[in-house]
């Protein structure tokens, strides 16, 4: 039995679903504490690609069911896309197979009307446009709409009612027409026919069953590095990525968790602004970006490239409590004859040996860089003399095993040291 926190280390897609996809093999439940549609996971499995937004990556397991707990932020309308294409492709079977917290807040239309209103003025910080930010918002000043409050219609209009008059009056200020509290109400209310049979109690269901020693997942989106209150502010996402987050977001205590993994490219990505010390802007970047197709899976952005930064890593390992790493997309440095790692940084004649998060020191900081020998094609199966050395070297660097090692985006395409779910 096993309850296993999976979290990003750098600032998302670091292989997340692909993982998490294949760790659920032995899982009972898969749980999503934060965020929303801002996540895009990528699964491959028989050569079919997935992408899950709201949606756990446990949903291609039959057995496993899936759960966007209460810490989430749902747009019903991308939630209901992606059941129906989910269902149509012969997953979710049954009712039981996916939980929709019903205290999870609803992101409405014009909480993503203010998130692209923000960023198209100056400012803006290169979100993903869902809603977000916003969405949170309203729900840290209690004037959030709830799953829960959709089956209670009275007690959803009259709601509705108020928050559109207190959040009106800015959607206008930013240049957005009034939000229309019945066409919203009349169509949420649609929407959420199709969601009630998964609506309940994320929180107990996950606490009942690991209390019954069930193996539950915990999987988080985005990465520790956009952490609201940890991260590289204002650079952010707007809610919990730490691993304590799980506990938070999900309401459940940190005594029921047994462990806790980190996922990180054995290069660096970032999309949308902030910094990045360890940023390629020269054909090595571009390089990495065509091989490893970096362009965001929700957004289409091109990704940000650069090498990895070990000290950003030692960062989320710590604020994580992360016990040990899975390293991604190596097959996408393969044919490099050296590759970098930035193993501290240098400020004002001080060595850290952990990235500095206040905006101005970050700016000032200096990556020092160590070199290696690059590594050739992996045959299937086995891991590159040169490529075992960076693995190595990575472990020993940050601290923490290294448990696999991802070489495609395959189910398949992975080297597995150890299964923490295999005991
Ligand atoms: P997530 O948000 O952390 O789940 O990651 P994304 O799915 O947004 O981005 C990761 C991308 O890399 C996806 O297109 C995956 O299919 C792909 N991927 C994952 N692991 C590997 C790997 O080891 N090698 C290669 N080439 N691609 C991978
Ligand atoms: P997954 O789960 C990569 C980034 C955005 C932006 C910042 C704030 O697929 O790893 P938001 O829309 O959350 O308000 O944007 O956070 N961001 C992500 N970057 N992967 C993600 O999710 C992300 N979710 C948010 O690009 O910089
Ligand atoms: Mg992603």
């Amino acid at each position: 039995m096993a309850v296993v926190i999976v979290v990003g280390v750098q600032w998302g897609d670091e292989g997340k679903g692909k993982i998490v996809d294949l760790l659920t093999e032995r899982a009972r439940f898969v749980v999503r504490w934060a965020g929303g549609a801002n996540a895009g996971h990528t699964l491959v499995v028989d050569g079919k690609k997935y992408v899950t937004r709201l949606i756990p990556s446990g949903i291609l397991r039959s057995g496993v069911t899936c759960v966007l707990g209460e810490g989430m932020v749902i747009d019903p309308a991308v939630l209901v896309e992606e059941i129906r294409a989910f269902r149509s492709q012969g997953f979710i079977k049954k009712d039981s197979d996916l939980i929709v917290a019903e205290r999870a807040h609803l992101t409405l239309p014009h909480h993503r009307e203010i998130d692209r209103l923000r960023e198209e003025r100056p400012g803006g910080i290169g979100t993903t446009k869902r809603g977000i930010g916003p969405t949170y918002e309203s729900k840290a000043a209690r004037i959030g709409l709830r799953v829960g409050d959709l089956y209670r219609p009275e007690r959803f209009r009259a709601r509705l009612e108020r928050h559109v008059a207190a959040i009106a009056p800015y959607v206008r200020e930013l240049g957005g027409a009034a939000p229309n509290a019945a066409e919203i109400a009349s169509s949420y209310l649609a929407l959420a026919e199709e969601i009630r049979p998964f609506v309940g109690d994320a929180s107990r269901t996950i606490h009942d069953a690991v209390v019954r020693g069930e193996n539950v997942l915990f999987e988080g989106a985005q990465g520790v590095l956009l952490d609201l209150d940890h991260g590289t502010y204002p650079f952010v996402t707007s809610s919990s990525t730490t691993a304590g987050g799980a506990c938070a977001g999900l309401g459940i205590g940190p005594t029921l968790i047994d462990h806790v993994l980190g996922i990180a490219k054995g290069y660096a990505t970032r999309v949308g602004d902030g910094p990045f010390p360890t940023e390629l802007s020269d054909a090595t970047g571009e390089l990495l970006r065509k091989r490893g197709n970096e362009f965001g899976s929700v957004t289409g952005r091109p990704r940000r490239c650069g090498w990895l930064d070990v000290p950003a890593v030692r960062l989320a390992v710590r604020l994580s409590g992360i016990e040990a790493l899975a390293l991604t997309k190596l097959d996408v440095m393969a044919g490099l004859d050296r590759v970098k790692l930035c193993v501290g940084y240098r400020l004002g004649g001080r060595t850290l040996d952990e990235m500095p998060l206040d905006p101005d020191d970050l700016a000032a900081a200096e990556p020092v860089f160590e070199e290696m020998e690059g590594w050739p094609d992996a045959a299937a199966g086995a891991v590159p003399p040169g490529a075992a050395r960076f693995v190595a070297r990575v472990a020993s660097l940050v601290g923490i095993p290294v448990w696999a090692t991802s070489w495609g985006p395959g189910r398949l395409q992975t080297v597995v040291e150890h299964n923490p779910f295999a005991g």
